[in-house]
């Protein structure tokens, strides 16, 4: 019996993976922050769909008391805040992105044998890191090495589509402009930027996680192994 953990479940991205886990017969937990003001909500979704809900609190003693509850073989780490959001709930990339990643890396590793953990990284990462939501993603992904667990870092371009419920105008009007302008640099016969920088919905990328982290891909994989992977 495999077992996944994801955090970030109540995401764009991470119910998805919920899904797609689910639909492959994996037990699956689903991980809701306690302070959730949708807890309730989530939880009825969720198990609803078969999956088990926790809501261990965001403390390195409760994330690894989590661990030891569920034994999980794969951890997704899908967390991420956005400027605009952390003006409400005082969140930061430092304290969410890399804080609250690194936290569950941790707790991953308290795990034996050590769980595969599937962190969803960005497009750049491998480059200068810019601003701070790039230096939380460089940060993370070197933790992630340095530990020596297996892994499978996820390095996506815009995540985005008509289904995801929060509004980001500016995010959803770059992923038009560029997907307009790459498809009609693809119809031309370039199909190599679009596969390269090309949106991904929610869905897509949760289905490309799952399959390439549960059929053994390990390592880094960019925004075109991710859309390849997930058609
Ligand atoms: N959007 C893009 O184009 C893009 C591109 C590349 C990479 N990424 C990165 O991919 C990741 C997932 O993206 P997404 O669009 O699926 O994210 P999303 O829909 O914004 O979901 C973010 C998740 O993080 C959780 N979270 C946020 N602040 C938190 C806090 N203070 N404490 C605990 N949990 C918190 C949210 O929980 P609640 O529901 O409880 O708030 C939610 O589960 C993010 O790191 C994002 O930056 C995004």
């Amino acid at each position: 019996m495999t077992t996944a953990f994801i955090a970030g479940a109540t995401g764009y991205t991470g119910r998805s993976v919920v899904t797609s886990c689910l639909a492959r017969g994996i037990t699956t937990v689903a991980h809701v922050r306690p302070d959730s003001s949708r807890l309730d909500s989530w939880t009825s979704t969720f198990e609803g769909q078969g999956a088990t809900v926790d809501s261990s609190p965001w403390t390195p003693e409760g994330m690894a008391a989590a661990m030891r509850r569920h034994q999980p073989d794969f951890v997704f780490a899908l967390l991420g805040t956005t400027a605009k959001r952390g003006k409400t709930d005082g969140g930061s990339y430092e304290t969410v992105d890399y804080g609250l990643s690194v936290l569950l890396l941790g707790a991953a590793a308290t795990v034996e044998p050590w769980p595969c953990f599937v962190y969803l990284s960005s497009t750049g990462a491998d480059g200068p890191a810019i601003n701070a939501y790039m230096k939380a993603r460089v940060r993370v992904e070197k933790a992630i090495v340095d530990l020596g667990i297996n892994h499978l870092i996820a390095r996506p371009s815009f995540i985005s589509g008509d289904d995801r419920d929060e509004n980001r105008p500016a995010e959803r009007v770059g992923a038009t402009v560029v997907d307009g302008f790459l498809n009609t640099l693809s119809a031309v016969g370039l199909k190599g930027p679009r596969a390269k920088y090309g949106s991904i919905t929610g869905a897509q990328l949760a289905e490309a996680l799952v399959k390439l982290s549960t059929e053994g891909s390990r390592g880094v994989v960019e925004a075109a192994g991710l859309q390849a992977a997930a058609t």
